[in-house]
């Protein structure tokens, strides 16, 4: 081992709802830190290599999808984006988001709430010219102009780190958070 690598100590929530008789715990991996290393990158590793059952989101691995937010040492962040080498030292302690319900271990289901946040403030463009509402008619083509005006409300990736930062929201189930007031 190089003098530049270190042992990371990963200290990972595990609890698979599903599963009867599974009790919440905190479970310690051991990964070789590599260079560029992205939280994303070592969970993959310890799932590839330690334990295949261990849950966690992914899909653009970019910052784009939202899919890969979770509490890292205490800040709700995206796995993807965030660095190991951040962490001085090398103890990284990861949670599931907290205020979504959960799926198992790091994996929450963020989709439900967005879900049910956007049709409680109907955060669609609507159409001035009726008030059906039809979720499975195809879409209008969006004027380019209308586009360009939301532009920067739309980059919100959905990722639900503000939602589980929020103290009210999680004394209120039915508080919106920051999410609709992007739209
Ligand atoms: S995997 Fe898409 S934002 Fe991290």
């Amino acid at each position: 081992m190089s003098n530049q690598e270190r042992v990371l100590k990963f200290h990972i929530f595990r609890y698979n709802p599903q599963k009867q008789g599974d009790k919440p715990r905190m479970v310690t991996y051991e990964v070789t830190e590599a260079p560029g290393m992205t939280i994303f990158i070592a969970l993959n590793d310890i799932r590839e290599q330690q334990d295949p059952s261990l849950q966690f989101d992914f899909v653009c691995r970019a910052g784009i999808c939202g899919s890969c937010a979770m509490v890292v040492n205490g800040q709700p962040t995206l796995a993807c984006r965030t660095l190991t080498s951040k962490y001085e030292d090398g103890h990284i302690k990861l949670l599931p988001l907290p205020g979504f319900e959960l799926i198992g271990d790091l994996s929450v289901n963020t989709g439900k709430f967005m879900r049910a946040m956007s049709e409680r403030v109907e955060s669609w463009i609507h159409d001035i010219n009726s008030d059906e509402v039809n979720f499975e008619k195809l879409e209008e083509r969006m004027d380019p102009d209308v586009a360009d005006e939301i532009y920067e409300l739309e980059r919100c990736v959905e990722c639900g780190c503000c939602v589980s930062a929020c103290a009210t929201k999680r004394m209120r189930p039915d508080f919106l958070s920051a999410v609709p007031f992007r739209m």
